[in-house]
């Protein structure tokens, strides 16, 4: 460099490529920053590749520069100890770049404030858990239905405080290097089966009281069956949920004192060899076995507290099955229950084979006309809306349900509430677990729930409860 630059500050930041370098950096950001500063303000916006831009890139660009500037002007000091020597007026340049200095900083320290509080804010929403990383999309979709879909990822997968935070975005980051080397299975795995789920005390029970007691709750279950008619079927449970020291469900695995642990033999946790239950309150313990295990083998298995998440574990990612979805797309009118064999016909629809989410999107309804141009050509010609629409909901129940690139799909991840798709309850409710003096875990089908109708058209419990009438309705109307 044969001229250099005469003004001081110009001095300190031109003495290395690296300050220079440096430089460019945190101005390219800092614009940027004042460019999108409404953006950053909102501390949102739709896209998720505009939100790691704005929340995630930006910053980072913008510190690296701040590193980079001081690292220069280290590597440079001989040069800029010579360029300061031949300088006219020495005391009042250095004075003039402390100011400088001085009043960059403070702007940094603002700017670079605000960029990292809403790079920490944006790394907890949904968006960029869910959305940033497409290994998500099936939980990030899961997570838009009823009841969580406003509760953050990090309310439930983090621990509360700084070290919590600090661990969820280790493990993201080990997270992302599997991203980028396509080394994550397919699916992947369940944060129960992972063993990554932060206990439900710490997320759960932050907004749910353990001991609340929650009287008898009416379920009803609409179904409708595989007939031309697609008949509608109602189940109704009373669920006993009880809680605290009234027992029930809830009461009996979570009461005060109740402290129940249980070995697995499989990573998913659906075979369930051996359980204990302890009660500090009446000073009762009991351990069940299960009848085909050995005690020796289920010592060496690894054990778990069960908390919450060991029935409610599809609690923010239910994904359902295939007759379930539809029925509930009937129900609440999306599906035309009129059109003639629409349940039989959607679930062999969905349950059928797609290279992809776009040929699924695309084969299904095209199946759903093709099926009533064939076999029910005047309907196909007299009610095309609603077929239309009914083509466009089960290919909507199938993009949030089966996700072919992660080889996600129907039943992959095992719900544990309940006993009919999947073992649930019945994992340890099976009368084969017994303890040494017999006693056995209840099947007792009127422990859990009253069943007072099961599958039947127009059950007389839904009139006596002045229900039936309002069903009908809600059918009509859609
Ligand atoms: C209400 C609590 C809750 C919220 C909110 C929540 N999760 Fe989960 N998540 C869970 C539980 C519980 C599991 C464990 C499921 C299991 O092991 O069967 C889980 C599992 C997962 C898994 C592992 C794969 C799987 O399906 O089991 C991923 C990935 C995941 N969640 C991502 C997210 C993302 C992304 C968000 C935000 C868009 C989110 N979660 C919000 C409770 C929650
Ligand atoms: C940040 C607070 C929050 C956290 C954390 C949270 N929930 Fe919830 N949960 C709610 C709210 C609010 C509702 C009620 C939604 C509604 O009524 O629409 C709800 C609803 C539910 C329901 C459904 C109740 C019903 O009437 O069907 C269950 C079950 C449930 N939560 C279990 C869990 C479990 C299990 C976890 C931990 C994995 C959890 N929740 C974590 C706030 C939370
Ligand atoms: C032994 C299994 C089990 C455990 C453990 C369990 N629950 Fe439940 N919970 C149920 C069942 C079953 C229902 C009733 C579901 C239904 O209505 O169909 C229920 C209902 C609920 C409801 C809805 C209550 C209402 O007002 O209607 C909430 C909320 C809930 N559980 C939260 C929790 C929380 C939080 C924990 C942990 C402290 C927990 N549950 C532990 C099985 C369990
Ligand atoms: C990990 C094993 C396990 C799972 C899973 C499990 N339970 Fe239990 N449950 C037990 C044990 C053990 C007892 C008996 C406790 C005792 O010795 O008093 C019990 C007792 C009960 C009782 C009280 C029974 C009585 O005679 O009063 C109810 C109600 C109950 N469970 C409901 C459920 C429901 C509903 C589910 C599924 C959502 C479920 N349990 C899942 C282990 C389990
Ligand atoms: C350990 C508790 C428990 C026992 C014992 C139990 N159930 Fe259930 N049952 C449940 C739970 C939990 C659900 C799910 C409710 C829900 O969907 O929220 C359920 C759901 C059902 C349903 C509705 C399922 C559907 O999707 O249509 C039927 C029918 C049923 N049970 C019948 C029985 C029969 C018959 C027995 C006796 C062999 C029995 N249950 C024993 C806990 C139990």
């Amino acid at each position: 460099m044969s001229e250099m630059p005469k003004r001081p500050i110009l001095v300190l930041l031109a003495s290395h490529w690296l300050s220079m370098l440096g430089t460019a950096l945190v101005t390219l950001a800092g614009f940027s920053w004042l460019f999108l500063l409404p953006t950053n303000l909102r501390g949102r916006v739709e896209n998720p590749y505009i939100g790691l831009l704005v929340f995630v890139a930006i910053p980072i660009v913008f510190f690296v520069g701040l590193v980079l500037i001081p690292i220069g002007v280290f590597l440079g000091k001989r040069r800029i100890a010579a360029t300061i020597e031949t300088l006219p007026d020495r005391r009042s340049a250095l004075r003039r770049t402390g100011i400088f200095f001085a009043a960059m900083t403070v702007a940094n320290l603002v700017i670079g404030s605000q960029l990292s509080y809403r790079a920490v804010q944006h790394m907890d929403t949904p968006q960029f858990c869910g959305q940033s990383c497409h290994v998500m999309k099936p939980e990030f979709m899961a997570h838009e239905l009823p009841p969580h879909e406003a509760v953050s990822c990090a309310e439930c997968h983090i621990v509360p405080g700084a070290n919590g935070w600090l661990h969820a975005k280790m493990a993201g980051t080990n997270q992302l290097f599997a991203v980028i080397f396509n080394n994550y299975p397919r699916p992947i795995e369940s944060a129960m089966e992972d063993n990554k789920l932060v206990s439900s005390a710490e997320t759960c029970q932050n907004c749910h009281e353990r001991e609340r007691v929650v009287g008898p709750r009416l379920r009803i279950i609409t179904k409708y069956k595989d007939d031309e008619q697609n008949t509608r079927t109602e189940t109704v449970l009373m669920m006993l949920v009880g809680g605290g020291a009234s027992g029930g469900i809830h009461g009996t695995h979570m009461g005060a004192g109740v402290h129940m642990r249980y070995a697995a033999s499989d990573k998913k946790r659906q075979t369930i060899p051996w359980v204990e239950y302890r009660n500090a309150a009446t000073g009762i313990a009991r351990t069940y076995l299960a009848s085909d295990a050995k005690a020796e083998a289920v010592s060496a298995l690894p054990t778990f507290d069960m908390q919450c998440v060991d029935c409610h574990n599809r609690a923010a990612h239910a994904f359902g099955q295939a007759e379930h979805a539809v029925d509930s797309a009937l129900a609440s009118g999306e599906i035309a229950a009129g059109l003639p064999f629409v349940k039989k016909t959607a679930v062999e629809l969905l349950k059928a084979d797609y290279k992809s989410g776009e040929e699924a999107d695309k084969k299904i309804s095209a199946g759903l006309g093709k099926f009533y141009s064939d076999k029910y050509p005047e309907i196909a010609k007299k009610r095309g809306g609603e077929i239309q629409a009914a083509g466009h909901a089960i290919a909507g129940i199938y993009a949030h349900n089966v996700f072919p690139d992660l080889k996600v799909t129907w039943g992959t991840y095992p719900n544990n509430l309940g006993h009919v798709d999947f073992p649930g309850c019945f994992r340890c409710h099976d009368e084969s677990h017994a303890t040494s003096d017999k006693k056995t875990i209840t099947q007792d089908c009127g422990t859990c729930h009253n069943a007072v109708a099961v599958e039947e058209t127009a059950p007389d419990v839904l009139k006596t409860l002045g229900l039936a009438a309002k069903l009908d309705k809600a059918k009509e109307t859609k």
